[in-house]
C-alpha cells in the first residue's frame, strides 16, 4: 500500500485537483485508490459533490465512517467537513499528537493507493498525515510566492523526517504558462534549487482542468483530449513508474 499526501502550506496552487486526478488517474490503470480529503474546507466533497460526513474527522474520533465509491477502484473518505476543525484542534493537546492519523488508518487495507489532499498549512492535522505518508507531493504554481512556500515546505518536511515520516516524492510545477516571463523564470529557480526532486511533469494551466470540478468529472472524464488530461496523465505514468 503506497501513502502519498499533496501538500504545499501555500493556498490554491492545484493540491486538490492534482490529488482527484491523480486518483483518478490511479484508478483507471486498474490500482484500488482511497483518496482522503484531509482539508476541513472540504475540496474533494465539493469537487464530486458529495456529502462530506463520516469521514477522517469521524475515522480519527473512532466513530462510524463512509466511504464513498466515486469509480471503479476510486473510492473517497471526506473531510467530515468542520468537524474537521475541532478535531484538529483536540489533537494538539493529545500526547503522542502526531500519530492518530497512523492509528486511524492501521486496519485499513485491500488498496494500492491511499492519497491525502491536505490543507495548505502546516498545523497539527497535517504532521499527523505527513507522519503517515511515506512520499508528499509539492504541487507549487509559478508564481515567486509559491515558489518561496515551496522552499519552506520541503524545509519543513525535511526537519520533520528526522523524527517522523514523509519523504518528498517531488515538487511538481502547476499553472505553467510558456508565453508568460514570469512562468519559465519560477520554472528555471525552481529547477535550479530543487534540481532532481522537481517532477518530469508539469501541468499547464488549462481551462479544462478548471471547468471539470463544475461538472463533478476529472479532467479525464471532462476533456480527455485536453492538454490538462494529457499532463495529468503523464503525472499517473510518473508516480506509477517510480512509486
Ligand atoms: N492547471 C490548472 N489550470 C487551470 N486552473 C487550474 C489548474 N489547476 C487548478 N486550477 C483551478 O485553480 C483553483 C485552485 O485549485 P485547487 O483547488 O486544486 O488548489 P488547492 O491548492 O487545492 O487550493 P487550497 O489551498 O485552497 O486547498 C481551482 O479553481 C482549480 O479548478
Ligand atoms: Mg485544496
Amino acid at each position: 500500500m503506497k501513502k502519498l499526501s499533496v501538500f504545499i502550506a501555500k493556498g490554491g496552487t492545484g493540491k486538490t485537483t492534482t490529488a482527484v486526478n491523480l486518483s483518478a488517474g490511479l484508478a483507471e490503470r486498474g490500482k484500488r485508490v482511497v483518496l482522503v480529503d484531509a482539508d476541513p474546507q472540504g475540496c474533494v466533497s465539493s469537487y464530486f459533490n458529495i456529502e462530506p460526513t463520516g469521514g477522517l474527522a469521524e475515522l480519527i474520533l473512532g466513530e462510524k465512517i463512509k466511504l464513498v465509491r466515486l469509480r471503479n477502484n476510486f473510492v473517497v473518505m471526506t473531510s467530515g467537513g468542520s468537524r474537521l476543525w475541532d478535531v484538529t484542534g483536540k489533537l494538539s493537546q493529545t500526547p503522542d499528537r502526531y500519530t492518530h492519523v497512523s492509528k486511524a488508518f492501521a486496519r485499513l487495507r485491500d488498496c494500492d493507493f491511499i492519497i491525502f489532499d491536505c490543507a495548505p498549512s502546516l498545523d497539527v492535522l497535517t504532521y499527523n498525515v505527513l507522519n503517515y505518508s511515506d512520499n508528499v507531493l509539492v504541487p507549487v504554481s509559478m508564481d515567486y510566492l509559491s515558489a518561496l512556500s515551496a522552499v519552506e515546505t520541503v524545509n519543513a518536511i525535511h526537519r520533520f523526517r528526522e523524527t517522523g515520516n514523509g519523504r518528498v516524492f517531488g515538487v511538481l510545477p502547476t499553472f505553467y504558462d510558456k508565453r508568460t516571463r514570469m512562468s519559465r523564470i519560477i520554472l528555471r529557480m525552481i529547477k535550479d534549487h530543487f534540481g532532481k526532486l522537481v517532477t518530469e511533469t508539469i501541468i499547464r494551466t488549462n481551462t479544462q482542468i478548471n471547468e471539470a470540478p463544475s461538472t463533478g468529472s476529472t479532467v479525464f472524464e471532462h476533456a480527455p483530449y485536453s492538454y490538462g488530461a494529457a499532463d495529468y496523465l503523464n503525472l499517473v505514468d510518473e508516480v506509477d513508474a517510480r512509486l
